[in-house]
């Protein structure tokens, strides 16, 4: 973890500056979330970098606690939510791995290009749908790097060489650690061939 946590205070600035390489489906992603946010809900964002997305929802929910490992990245979102005046947003050092909260704690919760960097993405999915509320919403975009054979054969083990751990799964892998967890899947939207794989997960009532 300590690795990883290098790895990510070392990127933050540049991952900072990087302009989001598609924005049209960036911003369709933030409107369909968007549909699914009451003004009640308490929202975990893990793995949620400089808070960007957490930014954008913070106005419509009652409570965004975001969490990441690298406490570079959460200084952004500190940073950016002191000047944008958002004050509904509690940026938290931590990893979805040892998170801690009471179970049904969360109406909604968000794992953004995250799933892939785990080592076990299904027991990340199985907490996730522990601390939701029943009927509560797990939102998630991930590369399925397993789809595309070129990055499926270099993404693991460069990543390894710098620190960073990057699963290569297919799309039908994730689905299914998705629905094994007791997911239903309510949306399901990958705006291209090689692009990240949009899911819209539901726990039952
Ligand atoms: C690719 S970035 C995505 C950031 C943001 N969600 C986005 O969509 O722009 C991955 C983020 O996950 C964080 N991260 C990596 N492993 C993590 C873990 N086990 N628990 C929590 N955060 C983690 C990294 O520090 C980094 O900020």
């Amino acid at each position: 973890m300590d690795r990883t946590a290098k790895f990510w205070d070392r990127m933050a600035a540049r991952y900072v500056r990087q302009p989001v390489k598609d924005k049209e489906s960036y911003q369709k992603k933030l409107e369909i979330t968007r549909g699914y946010l009451r003004p009640d809900m308490e929202v975990l964002e893990f793995g949620c970098g400089s808070g960007a997305t957490a930014l954008t929802h913070a106005p419509h929910v009652k409570h965004v606690k975001a969490i990441d490992i690298s406490s570079n990245m959460l200084d952004v979102g500190r940073q950016k939510a002191n000047e944008t005046g958002v004050a509904n947003i509690t940026f938290l050092h931590d990893t979805i791995e040892e998170f801690d909260a009471p179970e049904e704690s969360f109406g909604v919760v968000l794992g953004l290009s995250i799933l892939h960097l785990l080592s076990n993405k299904e027991a990340a999915i199985a907490k996730v749908h522990k601390l939701l509320k029943p009927g509560g919403i797990f939102v998630s975009s991930t590369i399925c790097a397993a789809d595309s054979s070129f990055i499926f054969n270099l993404a693991t083990p460069i990543g390894r060489l710098f620190g960073l751990v990057f699963r290569a799964f297919t799309a039908t892998d994730l689905k299914k650690a998705v629905t094994d967890a007791g997911f239903t899947i309510d949306h399901e939207w990958r705006p291209g061939a090689g692009k990240a794989v949009f899911l819209i997960a539901k726990k039952s009532n």
